[in-house]
C-alpha cells in the first residue's frame, strides 16, 4: 500500500469511529439516530454496522482531520471532503446517515451517505481510488464470510439497507454491490467460499435485470444460482419491515427459486403471450435453455410445465429438447 494510501485508511478509522459515536451519543447525530430508529434499526445493529451520522455543517469533519494533522489534499482524494468551485472545502456526506465500507480485512475504506431529507443523489458514495474500487468489494463481506462459509450460502442483496435488516432479521450471509453491477471479480471471490448464491434484489423492473445479469456472472463464475421468493414491487428490506423476519426467512429466502423457473418468468417480457407466434417463439427460447439442464428429471418437470401452460404435448417438447440437445453435444 502506497504512504498515501495508508493516509486514507487512517482518515477512515478516525472518520468513522466519529460519525458512528456522534449518531450514537450526541445532539450533532440525533437526526441520524432518529432515521435508524424510525426504521426500526436497533442500538446493536447500528454498532455491528458502525452506522453514522455526518453532521450538516460544512466543515466539521474537516476541522476534527486538521486537527489531527491530516492533510486537506489527501482527505478530497479520500473523498471525504470536497473542493468547491472557489477552491475552499466542505464535508462531501454533511447531513446524511453513513455507512461505512470495509474492505475484506475489516478496515474501513468508503462510505455510503444516504441523505435523510429527500436530497438527490439519494446515496452518495465515496469517490474511487486506488483503495476504493466498487467493483472488487463487497458490503458486509468482512463479517458475513465466516456464515457464508457455516451455511454453504450467501445471500446477495442489492442495497445497505437490504443487507443490514436481513441481519438483524437472523440472516447474517448477506452482502450486497455498492451500486453496480456484480463483476466477474466479484463473481470469483464469492466462489472461492461459496458454492450457491442467492440472489435477492429488489422484485421491480430494474432488479429483475440485474438479477438475470448477476445470475449470469455468477454461473459464470463456477456457483449454482437460486433467486429469493420476492413478491412484486416490494425490496428485501420493506418486507422484513412490513412482514418480519420469520415469514422473510422462511417465505423469501427458503422458498428461493430455481434459476430455470426464474428464467421461464422472466424473459415472458420479450414476448406477448397472446399472439400465437409469440407463443410458440417463447416456447422454443425456453427450451433452448432447458437443453442445457444435465438431468433428465429437472428437464421433465419444467417440459410438463410448458407442455401444461400452453397445451402442447410432452412428445413434442420432448422431440424438440432431444434435437436441442444433439445440437449442443
Ligand atoms: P435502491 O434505490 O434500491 O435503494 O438502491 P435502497 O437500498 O432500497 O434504499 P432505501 O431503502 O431507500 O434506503 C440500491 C443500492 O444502489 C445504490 C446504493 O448502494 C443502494 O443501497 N444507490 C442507490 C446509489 O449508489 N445511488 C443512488 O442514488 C441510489
Ligand atoms: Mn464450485
Ligand atoms: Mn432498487
Ligand atoms: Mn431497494
Ligand atoms: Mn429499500
Amino acid at each position: 500500500l502506497s504512504p498515501e494510501s495508508q493516509n486514507i485508511l487512517s482518515a477512515y478509522e478516525w472518520v468513522t469511529k466519529l460519525y458512528h459515536h456522534l449518531l450514537r451519543y450526541t445532539k450533532d447525530g440525533k437526526a441520524g439516530y432518529q432515521y435508524f430508529l424510525d426504521r426500526g434499526i436497533t442500538d446493536e445493529t447500528i454498532d455491528v454496522f458502525q452506522l453514522g451520522f455526518a453532521p450538516n455543517i460544512k466543515d466539521f469533519t474537516a476541522e476534527f482531520l486538521k486537527k489531527k494533522g491530516f492533510h486537506q489534499q489527501i482527505l478530497v482524494k479520500a473523498g471525504l471532503l470536497s473542493m468547491q468551485e472557489d477552491n475552499s472545502v466542505t464535508d462531501r456526506f454533511r447531513g446524511r446517515v453513513i455507512f461505512p465500507i470495509r474492505n475484506h480485512l475489516g478496515k474501513p475504506i468508503g462510505f455510503g451517505g444516504r441523505t435523510i431529507t429527500d436530497q438527490e443523489p439519494k446515496y452518495l458514495n465515496s469517490s474511487e481510488s486506488e483503495l476504493f474500487q466498487k467493483g472488487r468489494i463487497l458490503y458486509n463481506f468482512d463479517q458475513a464470510k465466516k456464515h457464508i462459509r457455516k451455511q454453504s450460502e450467501a445471500v446477495l442483496f442489492e442495497g445497505y439497507m437490504d443487507v443490514i435488516s436481513a441481519h438483524q432479521a437472523g440472516v447474517k450471509n448477506g452482502i450486497a454491490t455498492l451500486g453496480t453491477s456484480l463483476t466477474e471479480n466479484q463473481a470469483k471471490l464469492l466462489h472461492r467460499y461459496v458454492d450457491t448464491v442467492i440472489i435477492c434484489y429488489d422484485a421491480d423492473r430494474a432488479g429483475l435485470d440485474a438479477t438475470y445479469k448477476a445470475a449470469g456472472a455468477l454461473q459464470k463464475a463456477g456457483c449454482h444460482v437460486k433467486i429469493a421468493n420476492l413478491r412484486e414491487g416490494m425490496d428485501p428490506d420493506s418486507f422484513i419491515h412490513q412482514f418480519g423476519a420469520e415469514a422473510f426467512k422462511d417465505e423469501v429466502i427458503k422458498a428461493s427459486h430455481t434459476f430455470t423457473s426464474f428464467y421461464m418468468q422472466y424473459v415472458k417480457k420479450d414476448f406477448n403471450l397472446s399472439l400465437e407466434a409469440d407463443r410458440i417463439q417463447y416456447i422454443e427460447k425456453v427450451i433452448e435453455q432447458l437443453a442445457l439442464i444435465d438431468s433428465s428429471v429437472e428437464r421433465e418437470y419444467y417440459l410438463k410445465e410448458l407442455s401444461n401452460e400452453f397445451d402442447v404435448s410432452m412428445e413434442s417438447l420432448n422431440q424438440e429438447i432431444q434435437s436441442q440437445r444433439e445440437n449442443i453435444s
